[in-house]
């Protein structure tokens, strides 16, 4: 796809709840970047398989994402852990990630032209979708860290769910995000690892400018 010239792109990989979409947006706001948050994509295609149990074909996934919509990754319906494990069954067909793949490249390559360029968040960003990403972050934590702050998060909308459920659903979203065959979850070579078990999100973001302005301003 042809590329915009002069602009911004930033891929960030990470497993669930490493803190990745609150860099993202940070970042984002910081650089006047348009952010798409990957996840919400397959969460999309996760809750249409939900409602749709029988009636789930790919041209179904085809003709939703052609209507998609940034304003609807925006429900909160997306929020559930039962939409997060479905994303992460449909994320492994080869089909699926195919079908979605080019609404990331548009958005990562031609972002409205109100912005200095992008930032995705996701798993296979740096590896697959952006390869050739002017930033490449792999953000990670450890997993009583992310499930603990998953765990808060559902606890302000009000969800259900105890600290231990939560912990076995990322654990199982881990497992089947980094060992599947297609889009696997991996840190590139040319990717900087960040570890935010122990950093808090001013001090990581501080990191990722630091790492940003160095080059921008060369
Ligand atoms: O990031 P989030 O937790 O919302 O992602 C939900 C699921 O979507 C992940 O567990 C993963 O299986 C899938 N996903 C993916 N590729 C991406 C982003 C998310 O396979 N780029």
């Amino acid at each position: 796809m042809k590329q915009r010239k002069k602009i911004i792109t930033v891929a960030i990989d990470s497993p669930a709840a490493a803190g990745a979409g609150t860099q993202a947006k940070l970042i984002s706001k910081h650089y006047n970047l348009f952010y798409l948050d990957t996840g919400k994509i397959y969460r999309f295609v996760g809750m249409l398989k939900l409602k749709n149990p029988k009636n789930f074909t790919y041209t179904l996934i085809k003709n939703k994402i052609n209507k998609l919509k940034i304003k609807d990754l925006n429900n909160k319906n997306l929020l559930t852990d039962s939409v997060a494990l479905m994303a992460s069954i449909i994320a492994k067909d080869k089909k699926i990630r195919k079908i979605v793949r080019n609404f990331q490249t548009k958005c990562a390559y031609n972002p409205p032209k109100k912005y200095n360029g992008s930032v995705l968040d996701g798993r296979d960003i740096g590896s697959v979708i952006c390869k050739d990403a002017m930033f490449k972050f792999y953000i990670t934590a450890n997993i009583q860290t992310r499930a603990m702050r998953r765990y808060k998060e559902y606890q302000k909308l009000n969800k259900k769910i105890s600290y231990n459920q939560v912990l076995t659903s990322l654990k199982k979203r881990d497992f089947s995000d980094k060992n599947r065959k297609y889009g696997k979850l991996k840190k590139t070579s040319d990717s900087i690892l960040l570890n935010t078990s122990k950093d808090s999100i001013k001090s990581c973001f501080k990191k990722i400018k630091a790492i940003m302005d160095r080059k921008l301003n060369n």
